[in-house]
């Protein structure tokens, strides 16, 4: 069993993982790290096989790293297997599903016209928090539906359940008084009659309701909106912005041709995932390149390093808009695939459109990097913009 003793979770390493990632995809398939108890698979093809084989890679004993958060969070929809997981996914999806992304164009368009318009027009902003938070905070907030106290908070909330995927140190500690309140909040306020009729959340008591689910699951499954719908896409964007700014050619190129859009989506979010890892538990005894697995070991499935993979990405640390990376993994894949998927892309998809309308180029000026257990990406951004010269427009 190769063994390392590398640290996921170091400042540095939150920063910069591409340098240990590599590492463990050289040193084997399956590395085991000492320090957390976890079996590594850092390799695109065996995360991608592990993703879509659920009987043996399991999520019911939870996804991430610390055993007594494991032991708390079972149950919730990403964090069980079929068919308990394929009951409370078609009532969370529901209002996530493809079909009912028409209802919410015109207001994520609307909004993103309005601030592009208005961050363009001033020439520097911070790309994270007023460009990429504007359309999570704005539009997808409100969509969740929680009382006001709730929606201001949902970020701070958000980060803190992040931190707590992570193991138990510093950051993990700091966080659980901020994910108790959540948890409070979540049984006490984010009820009928609190929430908005209209909204995800009441969904999910209306399905309760109607027998779907049990009415004692609904503040824990209100975790399941609250922690993923809005850092994972703000930190996507943000990257996003950060890539094209440090490759102003593959700007020109999507500017050039729009049906790109999608291609690049998917390329800087192969390149900078910003959801670096999640776990399983193993139901049987499996084996992995030879290396034998015990039933019962935990699994860490490296979603960043498996998109760096040069066995099946070439030159995978290129940007390259070109690529047609659909079979990334920063979604995830299989039964747990990012059931918020289609929100994200269209978010992603309506600002670049904006963008490339408005901007030639962008600059980065500075950045301050997210340091966070379960997230990767940029805090801050600033950025100026330059326009298309009137001759050249
Ligand atoms: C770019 C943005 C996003 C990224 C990178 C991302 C990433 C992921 C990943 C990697 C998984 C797989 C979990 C696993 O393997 O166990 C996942 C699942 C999930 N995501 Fe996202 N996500 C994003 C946006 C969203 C949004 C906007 C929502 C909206 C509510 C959302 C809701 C969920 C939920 C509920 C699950 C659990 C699905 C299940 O267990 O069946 N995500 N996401």
């Amino acid at each position: 069993m190769p063994v390392s003793d590398v640290d996921l979770y170091t400042e540095e390493a939150r920063v910069d993982p591409y340098p240990i990632y590599e590492e463990l995809r050289e040193t084997g398939a399956v590395v085991y790290l000492p320090r957390y108890d976890l079996y590594a698979l850092p390799r695109y093809d065996d995360v991608r096989a592990a993703l879509t084989n659920w009987q043996t890679f399991s999520s019911a004993r939870s996804v991430f790293v610390d055993p007594l958060m494991n032991a708390q969070l079972e149950g919730i929809t990403l964090c069980s297997d079929p068919p308990d997981h394929t009951a409370l996914r078609s009532v969370l999806g529901r209002p996530l599903r493809q079909d009912r992304m028409r209802d919410v164009t015109p207001r994520l368009e609307a909004e993103a016209d309005r601030v592009v318009t208005e961050l363009v027009e001033r020439g520097r902003f911070d790309a994270a928090t007023e460009l990429a938070e504007h359309l999570p905070m704005t539009v997808v907030s409100d969509l969740v539906g929680l009382p006001d106290r709730g929606r201001t908070k949902m970020l701070e909330w958000a980060a803190a359940i992040w931190n707590v995927q992570g193991p138990a140190n510093t950051r993990f500690t700091e966080a659980m008084p901020v994910v108790e309140e959540f948890l409070a909040f979540a049984a006490n306020d984010a009820v009928p009659g609190k929430i908005d009729p209209g909204g995800w959340a009441a969904h999910l008591y209306q399905a309760a309701d109607r027998g779907e689910i049990s009415k004692e699951t609904c503040p824990a499954l209100m975790l399941d909106y609250v922690t993923p719908s809005l850092d994972t896409t703000i930190l996507a964007i943000t990257n996003m912005i950060a890539l094209f700014a440090e490759h102003p050619d593959q700007w020109g190129l999507l500017r050039a041709d729009r049906s790109l859009i999608p291609h690049a989506i998917n390329e800087s979010l192969r390149l900078e995932s910003p959801v670096p890892q999640f776990s399983r538990v193993l139901t049987e005894n499996h084996e992995i390149d030879g290396i034998p697995l015990a039933a019962g070991s935990r699994v860490a499935l490296l979603y960043g390093s498996a998109n760096r993979d040069g066995r099946h990405y070439p030159d995978p640390a290129r940007f390259d808009i070109t690529r047609r990376p659909s079979d990334h993994l920063a979604f995830g894949r299989g039964e747990h695939v990012c059931v918020g998927m289609h929100l994200a892309r269209l978010e992603l998809s309506t600002l670049l459109e904006r963008l490339a309308d408005q901007v030639a180029r962008f600059e980065t000026l500075s950045s301050t990097p997210l340091i966070n257990n379960g997230l990767r990406g940029l805090k801050h951004l600033e950025v100026a913009v330059h326009r298309d010269t009137p001759a050249a427009a």
